[in-house]
């Protein structure tokens, strides 16, 4: 049960990073400035829900690995949560704030820009991050799955 928490926390976690991604480059190819402001007020409001999402993956991720703290794709899974979460809290939160009161000024010049590239180049590292813990929490499960049929197995033979 904990496992499906963590897993369904951390896939949606991967889910609305990739989403901000790609409705802000999609409409700053196609869209004009009322929709631009649409997907940044969208954003801001869906940072509400992101910021518990990467909490409980993190919380429920600590607990499962409680007995197998040290083992190295565990260690690897720690410091990309935690560069993420840096990343997440310094760079994406801030710059969809900034983002979302510069489109409602209807400011969409220099600064809007710069603040928008930074929070792409952040969205990208993030979405590598959370993509590379999915890949190793899958091996986990498969590897705490072989450990349980092998405990049923000596379990049963004796
Ligand atoms: C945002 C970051 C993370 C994401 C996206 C993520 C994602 C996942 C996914 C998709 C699974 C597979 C679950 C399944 O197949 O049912 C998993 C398993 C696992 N994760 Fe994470 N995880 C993250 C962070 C962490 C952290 C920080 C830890 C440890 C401190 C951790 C420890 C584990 C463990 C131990 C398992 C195996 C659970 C089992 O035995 O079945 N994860 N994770």
């Amino acid at each position: 049960m904990k496992s499906r928490v963590h897993a369904v926390a951390g896939v949606l976690a991967l889910t609305l990073i990739g989403s901000f991604f790609v409705a802000s480059v999609v409409v700053e190819v196609f869209g004009d400035h009322t929709a631009v402001k649409a997907v940044k007020t969208a954003i801001a409001f869906a940072l509400l829900a992101l910021v518990p999402c990467m909490a409980i993956t993190g919380g429920t991720g600590r607990s499962l690995s409680a007995s197998r703290s040290r083992a190295p794709l565990i260690r690897r899974k720690q410091r990309r949560t935690a560069v993420a979460a840096a990343i997440g809290l310094l760079v994406l939160v801030p710059c969809a704030v900034a983002l979302q009161r510069l489109a409602a000024d209807g400011d969409f010049g220099t600064a809007f820009a710069v603040v928008q590239a930074v929070e792409l180049v952040g969205g990208a590292v993030n979405i590598t991050l959370l993509s590379l813990n999915v890949r190793d929490g899958r091996l986990l499960t498969a590897a705490s799955r072989r450990r349980g049929k092998h405990a049923a197995t000596v379990t049963a033979q004796t």
